[in-house]
């Protein structure tokens, strides 16, 4: 199942401003092939703003996002996920009336290959049994752990080697948020799939990501080994509040 590619994704000096107002200001990342990097902050930090950049929906004013020594900047959205980058937004993006089935067809939908497709749906199934069970039923009647495996199974029907999740974990009970976490850890681990981790939940986050990052008022407050700022309650707690 690994698709071992061994691209790294660069930000560098990325800003983003809406409408003359600043929300990221020179950050800069670097996420290896195969590794999780959490993005942690406050409400307002530039969290999602990061992703979206990396995504090709919203332009930079400055700095650039490279990928496998490709030039991310200005390409568009649907050619960044061709290259195997894929987006879960906040609250996960998918679509309600839609069958979970219709949903994990829809984001197979531009690779036409329908090999491909049935592979990939077991794939999903597999990863995820409480989405084999409901597959025929629409996802405004799933749970919203369940929603938020189908967000990601979404994500993995695209065929994507780097993940950008935004904050998979909020709203859902503390048993369903280990759940997502212990998946997310697996997949790193047995599809060598890469993952950038925006959470507020920095515990659980500090405890499956390699590298973090602190954002705050859309710059970086600190950025190290997971390991290290997990020690480092005093500095989240400041920043994050809680
Ligand atoms: N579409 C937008 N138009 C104007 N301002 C925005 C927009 N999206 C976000 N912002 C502002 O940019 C800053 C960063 O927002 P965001 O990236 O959503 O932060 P986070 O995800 O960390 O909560 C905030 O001050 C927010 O109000
Ligand atoms: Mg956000």
């Amino acid at each position: 199942m690994s698709r071992k590619k061994g691209r790294m994704l660069e930000v560098d000096g990325l800003s983003v401003s809406y409408g003359g107002v600043a929300a990221l200001d020179g950050v800069s990342l670097r996420i290896p092939d195969n590794s999780i990097t959490a993005v942690l902050g406050p409400n307002g930090a530039g969290k999602s703003t990061l992703i979206r950049a990396i995504a090709g929906l919203v332009r930079p004013r400055a700095g650039t996002v490279s990928y496998g020594r490709r030039l991310l900047t200005g390409m568009s959205p649907e050619a960044i996920v061709r290259l195997g980058i894929s987006m879960v937004p906040e609250g996960g993006g998918i679509i309600r009336e839609l069958t979970v089935d219709e949903n994990l067809r829809l984001a197979h939908l531009w690779r036409r290959d329908r090999a491909d497709l049935r592979k990939a749906l077991d794939e999903v199934m597999a990863l995820f049994p409480p989405l084999a069970a409901r597959r025929h039923l629409p996802a405004n009647s799933l749970s919203g752990g369940e929603r938020q495996m189908l967000a990601v199974g979404r994500a993995l029907m695209s065929r994507a080697e780097l993940l950008l999740l935004d904050e998979p974990s909020l709203g859902l009970a503390p048993r369903i948020v280990s759940l997502i976490m212990r998946t997310i850890h697996e997949l790193r681990g047995q599809r060598g799939l890469s993952v950038l981790l925006v959470e507020q939940n920095a515990r659980s986050a500090l405890a499956i990501a390699d590298e973090a990052l602190l954002l705050s008022s859309g710059r970086t407050v600190a950025s190290r080994r997971a390991g290290e700022l997990a020690h480092e309650e005093e500095l989240w707690h400041a920043y994050l509040g809680y």
